[in-house]
């Protein structure tokens, strides 16, 4: 397309057929006009953002969509992981109907991960679709959830229960966002950028474990290569296997302990990065446990976990049974089949495999990563 090439955007394809689309990656994109152009016509836009990125960002979005559309509407939602929820998503809907939005309404997600899972989610559903573009502002949601069409609310019962699965039409990752980024947030950024490297990239692993301290420091040229290496992967993944019938299952590397970390202590008490860091380290002690791997080399991991300021000890979610809590909650998880949960375990370091565990050894590793605090 190289529709970037005056600002000199990084790009990565997603390959979908007819629902192709582009990641666009550099700095200052999102107050941008160029950033915006070919995309579907309309009349009109509406941006979701929430209470916090919205006083940031949502004015310069605004003015680089205002030659696009005659109308560009703004909806800030509560800010949080405890409101990804119906209520929450009404929201959405409720600015679409009471301003007369049409099926060529385009929605913005202007936000990280949980404001990009609702606005996916209300864009597959409002007229039955309309398009929607990701403009992720925090580092987990540029390297992994504005990619790849996963969209979602949480049930009281289980996390991102409730979704679809709906393509945007372009990702628009602007690496200065992040200077506003909490610290917090940055590492929670850095679980899934770590991830990439156990399932499918080991020298990419290398690499982030040299660069950690210009990741923390947040140099802009270890951010841009960390985002767009990421989103090489996650394309690849996601162009083989849309929908998860079972290679993109591996992306969940750390997501089985860690939803139960997150869904056990109430959504948004753990961000959801720290739950899949420290759910990492329990998946790759339970493929030691398996044979699958070395401890040394799973000790590496772990010490990289840590050093990207993530949690490494597990959370105590029932006092009683701690670790048939952390069964029941993993039963509830999208891939378990007939009650059976499916673990996404390193096969030897660079290679994932889904499969089941005894929930003995599961037990094991769960007693062995929590502490009473
Ligand atoms: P988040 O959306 O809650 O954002 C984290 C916090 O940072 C929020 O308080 C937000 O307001 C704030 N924030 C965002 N951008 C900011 C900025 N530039 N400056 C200052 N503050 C900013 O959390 P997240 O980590 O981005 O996303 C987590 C969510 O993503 C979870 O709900 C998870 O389930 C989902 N997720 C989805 C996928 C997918 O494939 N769809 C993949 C991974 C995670
Ligand atoms: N974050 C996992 C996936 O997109 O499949």
């Amino acid at each position: 397309m190289n529709l970037m090439n005056p600002i000199q955007a990084e790009q990565v394809t997603i390959e979908l057929g007819e629902r192709s689309y582009d990641i666009l990656i550099a700095p200052g994109l999102l107050g941008r006009s160029e950033s915006y152009e070919g995309l579907p016509a309309g009349r009109s836009a509406l941006i979701v953002t929430n209470t916090t990125v919205g006083p940031l960002y949502l004015e310069a979005l605004q003015r680089a969509l205002a030659g696009h559309y005659a109308s560009v509407r703004a909806v800030a939602l509560p800010d949080g992981e405890q409101y990804k929820t119906w209520e929450t998503l009404n929201l959405i809907f409720d600015d679409l109907l009471a301003s007369g939005s049409d099926r060529k309404t385009t929605l913005y997600a202007l936000g990280g991960g949980v404001v990009g899972d609702m606005t996916g989610f209300a864009a597959a559903a409002y007229m039955r679709g309309v398009p929607f573009v990701q403009v992720p502002t925090t580092l987990l949601a540029q390297v992994d959830s504005s990619v790849g069409g996963k969209t979602a609310i949480n049930h009281p019962l289980g996390k991102n229960m409730i979704g679809a699965f709906y393509q945007p039409q372009r990702v628009i990752c602007d690496l200065d966002v992040l200077n506003t980024l909490p610290a917090r947030e940055l590492s929670a950024g850095l679980a899934e950028i770590i991830k990439y490297g156990p399932i499918a990239d080991l020298q990419f692993l290398d690499w982030i474990e040299a660069n950690l301290p210009a990741l923390r420091a947040r140099e802009p040229s270890a951010l841009g290569h960390a985002v767009r290496r990421s989103c090489e992967i996650k394309a690849a993944v996601v162009g083989a296997d849309e929908r998860e019938a079972g290679l993109r299952a591996i992306l969940n590397f750390g997501h089985t302990f860690g939803h139960a970390i997150e869904a056990g202590l109430g959504y948004g008490e753990w961000l959801h990065g720290e739950g899949v860091g420290c759910g990492m380290v329990m998946a790759a002690r339970l493929s030691q446990r398996l044979g699958l791997v070395e401890a040394d080399w799973v000790e590496r991991l772990v010490r990289l976990i840590a050093a990207a300021g993530l949690p490494v000890v597990g959370p105590v979610l029932d006092a009683q049974d701690n670790a048939g809590r952390y069964l029941s909650l993993m039963r509830v998880d999208k891939k378990a089949e007939a009650g059976e949960i499916k673990f996404v375990l390193i096969d030897g370091p660079g290679r994932a495999t889904v499969r089941g565990a005894p929930d003995a050894l599961v037990r094991e590793v769960v007693d062995a990563s929590c502490v009473v605090v």
